[in-house]
């Protein structure tokens, strides 16, 4: 007998995370406590990420602090994404609510420095951008980017975020003065 298997609302919102297609061999998955070794690699590779660049990933100076910080994430459903080549973890997407009303929200990205220049966060990017405003009811997304990471402000404008003229300090990276971009996905 064929029957049909309803599902709750939060086994429908998991579903879209559990493996979101980006191009070829390349995925995203949730982060898990078990990646803590590789994003530290990752960081290690490249300690402007924690000093200038991502704002989660400041002070993550230890393993275990990685580990702590990718526990937070699952307890506070921010969406935050491994980007897996194959089956290696070769960088992060993330995005959270920053509003209450869940219609905006804020993302965030990284990658292991052998892997750039390649395309790679602009794809998975956009598709973490568009399976995100198909399943929760976003209207905008911000990103925060100071103006002398030219990678990513390459990213935010190939993914169609504007520029605005809002500039603030962030503390956690030194006070690096970040400008808002925005991306409207208004339905
Ligand atoms: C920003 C970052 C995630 C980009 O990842 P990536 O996979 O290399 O990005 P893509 O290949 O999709 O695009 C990079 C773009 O930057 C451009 N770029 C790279 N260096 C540049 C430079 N010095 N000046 C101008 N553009 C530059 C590339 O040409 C490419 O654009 P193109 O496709 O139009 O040629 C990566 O550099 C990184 O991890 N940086 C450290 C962490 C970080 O800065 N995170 C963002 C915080 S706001």
């Amino acid at each position: 007998m064929y029957r049909i298997k309803w599902y709750t609302q939060e086994e429908q919102n998991m579903d879209w995370t559990t493996s979101i297609l980006v191009r070829d061999n390349i995925k995203l998955r949730l982060l898990v406590p078990d990646d803590a070794g590789r994003i530290f690699e990752i960081l290690e590779k490249d300690p402007a990420i924690r000093e200038k660049f991502v704002t989660w990933t400041a002070g993550l100076t230890t393993e275990d602090a990685v580990r702590s910080a990718i526990e937070k994430f699952q307890q506070n459903s921010s969406l935050r994404f491994g980007i897996i080549d194959g089956d290696r973890l070769i960088g992060y997407v993330g995005t959270w609510s920053n509003t209450p009303d869940g219609k905006e929200y804020d993302a965030g990205y990284f990658i292991d420095r052998d892997k750039r220049g390649k395309g790679i966060v602009t794809s998975a990017m956009k598709a973490l951008i568009e399976v995100a405003s198909k399943n929760l009811p976003i209207e905008l997304f911000a990103m925060y980017i100071w103006d002398e990471n030219e990678p990513s402000k390459a990213v935010a404008q190939k993914l169609g975020f504007t520029r605005t003229d809002v500039i603030e300090p962030e503390p956690a990276l030194g006070g690096v003065p970040e400008r808002r971009w925005e991306l409207s996905v208004k339905k």
